[in-house]
């Protein structure tokens, strides 16, 4: 039996600039037959085409930037605190080099459209609507490229649908 119950979008009680900027999300996709995870503080949650959904921004040179491309699903786990560690490593290692649920301990749970992991407290599973990459043409706030672009390595974002909200 799953330790976790579904409830709808409507009734995350978090606050998304602290769940996201603060707290942190592991951005999780299947990897074969296993998973691979990345630490994100960038996104939002919010409405689009009248579906509850998540923006995610990952970057080209990430491992987990193949395996999203290739997934229709992805989930983004959110944790406590106790769990930084974990996500200090997933958001500096890659997953072409570790293993990083046997380096962290975290239990991935194969939901059966997208894995995520049991130690989480709020869990976003996400159906892939749209996706874009962001470009130098399109940036209105010049600042932005000093601060975040000077590799020219611009985020793709991903609108996705949030197919299921599971909480502990
Ligand atoms: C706090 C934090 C937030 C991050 N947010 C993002 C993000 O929103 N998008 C992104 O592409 N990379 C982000 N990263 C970087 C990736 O998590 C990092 O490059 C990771 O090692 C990629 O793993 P992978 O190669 O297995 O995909 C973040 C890293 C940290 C530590």
């Amino acid at each position: 039996m799953s330790i976790f119950k579904e409830i709808k979008p409507s009734e995350i009680v978090n606050n998304p600039f602290d769940l996201i900027g603060k707290d942190w999300a592991l951005v999780t996709a299947k990897n074969g037959e296993g998973c691979n995870t990345m630490t994100a503080s960038w996104g939002g949650v919010g409405i689009m085409w009248n579906k509850p959904v998540a923006f995610t921004f990952i970057r080209p040179q990430r491992y987990t930037f193949g395996l999203m491309e290739n997934e229709d699903y992805y989930t983004l786990s959110f944790f406590d605190e106790e769990y930084r560690d974990a996500l200090k490593f997933c958001g500096t290692k890659s997953g072409r080099d570790y293993d990083k649920v046997k380096e962290t301990g975290l239990t991935p749970v194969y939901d059966e459209s997208a894995p995520y992991f049991e130690e989480a407290k709020l869990v976003l599973v996400c159906k892939k609507l749209y996706a874009q990459n962001l470009n130098r043409e399109s940036i209105i706030d010049e600042a932005t490229v000093s601060s975040s672009y000077t590799a020219d390595d611009f985020h793709k974002m991903y609108i996705s649908e949030i197919v299921k909200v599971l909480v502990k």
